[in-house]
């Protein structure tokens, strides 16, 4: 994209929109892997690849960049933890990024925008059942993109679209607790599994060094049968021995969590064993 703006002699932006986004929704566990990807790259990483990449050019005429999120960032909702963890993940981002902005003092400004439900095609896209979520009843992509544009046009502060978001939001933010147990509630168990294993088993990630170290330690010296993953394999050895020095049970994995592969390996490692008790 930096290639293209450069080849068309655009050499600053006024105004950068991050709206690109995918809504799949779906229990955890039965998401793919890809859709999990995809939410992850294109609502998270490319906003803010593409503010890296293009700040230089929004830099030079005090421009701003404007980021669209969603309610659902602060309201916890079954079906929804992948997408909500990237538009909360973006919120994040941005308020923390425009602190940095604040200290540059180049005039450059970042806005969040929450939308509510909005009556487009990405519920259908997603997975999600138009009927069944009331679609009729959610605005339309028009009527959003207009108070959309007259918040962008009237100020640079963060916005959330309509009354009743307003309303889900705050309550979403400043009564969380309350907020959390009545979505739980709401929720009727569908699986009855028997509870512990004996012994408890543990899985713990990043367990070769500080927090994840003294953890798996700990759960070891408790009575733990302590799986550890960690990428460095060296203090991943001495970690299990000092585990099993003290009469603890550890078996360290090396694998980089970061990247497919490594994902791979731990859940290869961990389907051989007995069922988790925590990880
Ligand atoms: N709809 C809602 O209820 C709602 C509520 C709150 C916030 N939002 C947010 O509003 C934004 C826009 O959503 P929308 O409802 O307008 O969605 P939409 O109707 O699906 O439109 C999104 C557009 O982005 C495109 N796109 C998808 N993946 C892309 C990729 N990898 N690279 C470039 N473009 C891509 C889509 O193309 P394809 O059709 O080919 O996928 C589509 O043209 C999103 O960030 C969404 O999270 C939506």
């Amino acid at each position: 994209m930096v290639d293209w703006l450069q080849s068309h002699a655009i050499s600053a932006l006024d105004l950068v929109i991050h709206n690109a986004g995918v809504g799949y929704v779906g229990d955890v566990a039965a998401q793919t892997e890809a859709s999990i990807a995809e939410l992850v790259n294109l609502n998270l990483w490319a906003p803010i690849a593409l503010t890296h990449a293009l700040y230089p050019l929004v830099r030079r005429i005090q421009g701003r960049f404007v980021y669209i999120s969603s309610v659902a960032a602060d309201l916890p909702g079954p079906r929804y933890a992948v997408y909500t963890a990237t538009k909360a993940a973006l919120d994040g981002f941005v308020r923390n990024w425009r602190a940095e902005l604040a200290a540059e003092g180049a005039g450059v400004t970042a806005q969040l925008i929450h939308p509510g439900a909005v009556r487009t095609a990405m519920h259908e896209k997603s997975g999600a059942d138009p009927a069944a979520l009331g679609w009729a009843r959610f605005p339309t992509a028009e009527r959003v993109a207009a108070a959309i544009e007259e918040t962008i046009l009237h100020t640079r502060a963060d916005a959330t679209i309509g009354r009743a978001n307003r309303l889900a939001q705050w309550g979403g933010r400043n009564l969380a607790p309350l907020v959390d147990a009545f979505v739980m509630r709401r929720q009727s168990p569908r699986i009855d599994l028997p509870v512990g294993g004996d012994p408890p088993y543990a899985l713990v990630t990043g367990a070769a060094d500080g927090i994840g170290r003294a953890l798996a330690v700990t759960l070891g010296a408790s009575g733990h049968w302590v799986m550890g993953i960690d990428r460095d394999a060296a203090r991943s050895l001495r970690t299990q021995a000092d585990i099993l020095n003290a009469g603890g049970v550890a078996q360290y994995v090396t694998a980089d969590l970061s990247t497919l592969a490594g994902i791979g390996v731990t859940v290869a490692a961990a389907s051989d064993r007995p069922p988790f008790d925590v990880i």
